[in-house]
């Protein structure tokens, strides 16, 4: 999957831009605040229909305008499609090849992205929400069945909860959502259980060959659930009920799940320099690419963001080397890296919302 044009109207602080991106390295060059993130974003918003950085839509409209439109172009297994999002002050509207689409979970998945950027240390000290919200985004844009059972699990959770905080709890009506709930709770466990032993394959090895640094890093996944069988996740409910019923809440299960990145069996969160840190979830991310690549056969866009002057040269050189050939990669930086020449790239310079293409040698002129 190659996303060939990208348009902007009054999104952030571009009233209007167009730009045609290459294959293999693209590299948006800028000094702060000129608009490098925003331009990644806008692409985020393709592929997930929402920010990385903030939860209100409105926020991306440009400023004094009514309404932002992103468009996209891209190549899927040789078809040319388009998609567009439009915010409106009241909400937003999808579009795929001059269509509306009715539903988010439809528009999901035409684009993947991998985006790392420099806030990504945070996955180490956030909440278990928050990871836990990172894993169901990445693999609820690769599979529906995932994202049913886990559509169906909260459902669930939320009338079992609201059963559990009436005056006198009707254990009957609790034990058919139990029942229903133990079927959508071992489907999550089963492909989350899946994913990360499929990331378990790859995160050292992407981790050794950036830092050349032995390693076992593996990532644990702790779930008091740990069972894809319904049966059994019934008889673990059943045996907390009584805490349930207490607590008037439902104390275990999938929604309680949480990932921790080990090396030699010992949490890196406490032991890890940042900058070990920054290579984990780095690797991480890279994986995230051959997991997505897997399970929908299409290669996803890789987007970094400001990361390259986080790393040292040597890194930069194999992280570089790791992925411009065989991914579209859209990288943000201040300065164009000086070992960029032996590679084939294309440079885009941002200026106040403004995207010029740079071509070979013009750097020199600048
Ligand atoms: N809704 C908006 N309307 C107009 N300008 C915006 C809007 N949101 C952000 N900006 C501007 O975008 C700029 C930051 O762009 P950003 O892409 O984060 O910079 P960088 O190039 O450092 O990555 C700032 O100048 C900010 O004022
Ligand atoms: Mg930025």
């Amino acid at each position: 999957m190659i996303i060939q044009n990208l348009q902007l109207k009054n999104f952030r602080n571009y009233s209007e831009c167009s730009i045609d991106l290459c294959e293999g390295l693209n590299l948006l060059t800028g000094r702060n605040a000129q608009g490098k993130t925003n331009l990644l974003e806008s692409i985020v918003v393709l592929s997930t229909t929402r920010s990385h950085r903030i939860a209100e839509d409105q926020k991306m409209i440009r400023n004094q305008s009514d309404f932002s439109i992103l468009t996209c172009i891209y190549n899927s297994e040789g078809n040319q499609h388009n998609l567009k999002v439009i915010l409106h002050r009241k909400g937003k509207t999808l579009m795929k090849d001059g269509y509306p689409v009715m539903k988010t979970s439809d528009f999901i998945g035409e684009i993947h992205t991998v985006l790392f950027t420099p806030d990504d240390l945070r996955i180490f000290t956030d909440s278990p929400k928050e990871r836990r919200k990172l894993i169901n985004q990445v693999i609820t844009g690769v599979s529906k069945s995932y994202m049913n059972a886990l559509g169906k699990y909260q459902t669930l959770l939320k009338e079992r909860n609201i059963l559990l905080k009436n005056e006198r709890v009707d254990e009957s009506l609790l034990l058919v959502v139990d029942d229903q709930m133990a079927v959508a709770e071992a489907a999550v466990y089963q492909i989350r259980k899946e994913f990360i032993d499929f990331i378990n394959t790859w995160i050292g090895k992407i981790y050794e060959r950036l830092s050349d640094e032995k390693t076992d890093l593996k990532i644990r996944y702790m779930s008091q659930s740990d069972s894809s069988d319904p049966a059994v996740l019934m008889q673990k409910r059943k045996a907390v009920l009584k805490r349930d019923l207490e607590f008037r809440v439902t104390t275990t299960g999938i929604h309680k799940d949480d990932i921790i990145f080990e090396k030699g069996g010992v949490n890196m969160i406490d032991t890890a320099s940042q900058g070990q840190k920054r290579m984990v979830i780095l690797s991480f991310r890279l994986a995230l690419l051959l997991y997505i690549k897997e399970k929908t056969g299409k290669k996803p866009v890789l987007l970094l963001d400001d990361v390259l002057s986080e790393l040292d040269h040597i890194r930069q050189v194999r992280l570089l080397n790791m992925v411009a050939e065989k991914y579209q990669c859209i990288i943000t930086a201040t300065e164009l890296p000086p070992f960029i020449r032996n590679l084939k790239y294309r440079q885009f310079h941002i200026e106040d919302g403004m995207v010029k293409e740079i071509r070979e040698g013009e750097n020199e002129r600048r």
